[in-house]
């Protein structure tokens, strides 16, 4: 396997990285969503935070407007029964509200259930393929005109290594929709590098204490595994200023220490 370049987790943006930029984050109330959106909000960043659990999604409202950050706007959506049209409408009133995106990441995911491809679940198939790589793919078609327009639009799906070696067995509708992610990346990438400044890359987080990771290995310890917080810093990196020299890349998060 190509050897993947890794991007640091101790990155720190200057202080007005964010300021006055807007970015969509999905599965916002996540483990790693929300670790993620607590640092742009403090780097100054405005952000749509959606996910679909409205109380969960208030939670971090609350938390980022306490933190005296900009105030977010809240977007409660199912990505499972969400239809063609419920994308663009996303777009639409991000272009109405706040006039513009800077960038998209991808947080959403769901786990299925693992099981081999032989006995694998029908409905969890769709299900899973829907939320984690067609959805996607709606909402960055839907968003690219609005990140167009920005002077550093960038794309980040967050990815994972199954869906890179392409060799978990057992892995099933996640595995192959993150494999989906990859291609979905390096196809765009292409059709972005000319006539476009914006970036599209994925970012592998490594093994990270969240509630995906809870579902997948139930009885493992997550205070001995890496913290949302010690990856939040490498998407920073890759959504901001400072990630204009990252395009069409497969990344691996590098933690930071603390
Ligand atoms: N944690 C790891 O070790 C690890 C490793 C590699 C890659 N990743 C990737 O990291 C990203 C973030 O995952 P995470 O680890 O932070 O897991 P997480 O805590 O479970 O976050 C995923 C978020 O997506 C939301 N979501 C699930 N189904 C949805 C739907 N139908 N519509 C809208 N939102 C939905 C979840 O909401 P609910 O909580 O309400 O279901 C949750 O807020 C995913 O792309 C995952 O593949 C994680």
């Amino acid at each position: 396997m190509a050897e993947q370049a890794l991007i640091s987790a101790d990155y720190q943006p200057a202080q007005d990285a964010f300021d006055g930029r807007v970015i969509l984050v999905t599965g916002a109330t996540g483990g790693i969503g929300s670790a993620v959106c607590r640092r742009l909000a403090a780097a100054g960043a405005t952000l749509v935070i959606l996910d679909k659990d409205l109380k969960a999604l208030e939670a971090l409202y609350d938390r980022i407007v306490e933190d005296n950050h900009p105030e977010p706007a809240i977007y409660p959506m199912n990505l499972e029964g969400a239809t063609f049209d419920n994308f663009p409408e996303v777009a639409q009133r991000i272009r109405e509200g706040l006039g513009r995106l800077d960038g998209l990441l991808h947080a959403a995911a769901t786990m299925g259930k693992p099981a081999p491809i032989e006995l694998y679940d029908m409905e969890t198939w769709y299900k899973t393929l829907q939320v984690n790589l067609n959805a996607a793919f709606m909402l960055t078609q839907a968003c690219l005109p609005l990140l167009r327009e920005s002077d550093q639009g960038s794309i980040l799906f967050t990815s994972d290594a199954s869906g890179r070696n392409g060799r978990k067995a057992y892995g099933g509708a996640y595995a192959v929709a993150n494999a989906g992610l990859e291609g979905l990346m390096r196809v765009l990438a292409a059709e972005l590098a000319e006539n476009t400044s914006v970036c599209v890359n994925t970012l592998d987080p490594g093994i990270v204490a969240t509630g995906l990771r809870q579902k997948e290995f139930p009885f493992e310890n997550p205070l001995e595994l890496t913290q949302p917080q010690q990856v939040a810093g490498a998407f920073l990196r890759l959504l901001g200023p400072d990630g204009r020299d990252c395009h069409g890349q497969a990344l691996s998060v590098e933690p930071a220490q603390a």
